[in-house]
């Protein structure tokens, strides 16, 4: 049925049975009694109408508090869908609020900052990054103008400007942040922040590293170059100083290749796409490896020795043999003729110790902590003059991280430095010794 013949029908039937009542108490009683109920039901109905309209504006007036009536009539209806819009409406805002409280979190937990301002600056709400990145306090600086809350001169001048479009590059509290501000709504604006100190510093080690490179490779090379030149410019040079050119070449050429070979080998073992791949590593083979390519090295001008007296370690064969061996070298080239070199092997606390002690020229104090920074030197012509990259202690560095190791350096100048790594107890190979009275019989 349509509401317009719900709301009539009933209407008209209570109508109809009013007048049906006075005609009778016309009937019986004469015209004046028929006359005065018709009159008392009119001020009944009215009174009820007017009753209703009462309690309704009531309602009205305090919606949440205060209880429909059940109504009579068509008022039975009207209530009930009052009833209803006002469920609906109370179960909206609820979801509003869960949605509010939900939107508040995800913001709360974005990396970036987020600054809600109006059209004049002033701040109604930010997130816990943008607290961070811009040194705000919500409860503090709320209806403050940000321009007074960030008293940066790049800053007010973006704003002043109002070139939007392109985003602000601002150093702020040691931080690089990027900012950029978007107009929403009419009469809001949103700041965003994104850290970028990170991208930033890995963006200048890239940069600092290619001209380390280049410059390290350049010098070889301008050697190598006036040889050539030399060479074409005066054939009949004498076969003794063709030689002593050719050596000196060699010696260039083979810098360049110690160079480009560490430069891959620390590439190789940065990147994320080359795992660990555990192997088990005799520790004794390995360590007189190194030790017969020590005492090559040094030839016969150091007193070099081994102890060995651990167990075998779960590791990568190449690199923990790359690692070793730059020490035991490093330990070499900075030790005077006669020096003594001790390498070692033993278990230490949980764990395993490797550790090299030379009798060299030591390194001062404010030197050690920056020693496994790429091409970092004490001194750059004796690190070149034995054949140094300065990439050694790097390569160590990210081989030990690899296999959660840690380089320990203790130096003292002119006495000499140790260079201990040690291992945690979770990559040693322990044997198993069966024990007499429990092998079957
Ligand atoms: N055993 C040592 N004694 C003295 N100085 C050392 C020793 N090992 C490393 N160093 C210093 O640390 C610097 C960095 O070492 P490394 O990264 O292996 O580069 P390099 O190719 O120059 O040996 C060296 O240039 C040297 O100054
Ligand atoms: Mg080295």
């Amino acid at each position: 049925m349509s509401p317009q013949l719900l709301f009539w029908v009933p209407a008209a039937l209570r109508f109809l049975v009013c007048v049906a009542g006075v005609g009778i108490i016309w009937f019986f009683f004469g015209a004046t009694a028929g006359l005065l109920v018709a009159l008392l039901s009119m001020g009944a109905l009215a009174f009820t109408q007017l009753h209703y309209l009462y309690r309704l504006g009531s309602w009205l007036d305090n919606p949440g508090q205060s209880k429909l009536p059940d109504g009579w009539g068509a008022w039975t209806d009207i209530f009930a869908r009052l009833y209803r819009l006002r469920r609906d409406d109370e179960k909206n805002q609820t979801e509003l609020a869960e949605w509010l409280a939900r939107f508040r979190q995800a913001m709360s937990l974005l990396p970036d900052g987020v600054v809600i301002m109006d059209d004049v600056l002033f701040l109604e709400w930010c997130n816990p990054a943008a607290q961070k990145h811009l040194g705000l306090q919500l409860d503090r600086d709320k209806g403050m103008r940000v321009t007074n809350l960030i008293r940066n001169p790049a800053f007010i001048d973006y704003i002043i400007l109002g070139r939007y479009e392109q985003p602000l590059i601002l150093s702020l509290q040691e931080r690089k942040l990027i900012v950029q501000i978007i107009p929403f709504e009419n009469r809001r604006q949103i700041l965003v922040t994104h850290d970028a100190t990170e991208s930033e510093r890995i963006d200048m080690m890239r940069r600092d590293f290619i001209a380390n490179a280049s410059h390290e490779l350049r010098t070889p090379l301008t050697v190598i170059n006036g040889f050539l030149e030399i060479a074409l410019a005066q054939p009949n040079l004498a076969p003794e100083t063709r030689t002593a050119h050719l050596t000196l070449m060699t010696e260039q050429g083979q810098r360049m290749q110690n160079l480009i070979g560490d430069m891959l080998t620390l590439t190789r073992l940065e990147s994320v796409d080359y795992p660990l791949r555990p192997e088990r590593v005799q520790m004794k083979p390995l360590l007189e490896g190194i030790l017969e390519e020590a005492r090559a090295l040094s030839a016969g001008k150091h007193v070099i020795t081994l102890d060995v007296d651990g167990p075998d370690l779960q590791g990568s064969l190449d690199e923990l043999r790359s690692a070793f061996s730059n020490l035991v070298s490093n330990a070499i080239r900075y030790t005077p003729l006669h020096g003594t070199i001790s390498i070692s092997w033993e278990r230490k606390g949980d764990g395993a110790q490797f550790k090299v002690r030379d009798t060299g020229i030591g390194i001062s104090p404010e030197h050690i902590s920056r020693l496994t920074e790429r091409f970092y030197r004490v001194d750059k012509s004796r690190s070149r003059e034995t054949q140094g990259t300065g990439l050694g202690l790097a390569i160590v560095r990210h081989v030990l991280i690899r296999h959660r190791a840690t380089l320990g350096i203790e130096s003292v100048p002119e006495v000499g430095s140790t260079f201990a790594v040690l291992f945690p107890a979770n990559l040693l190979i322990e044997e198993f010794v069966p024990q007499k009275d429990s092998v079957s019989r």
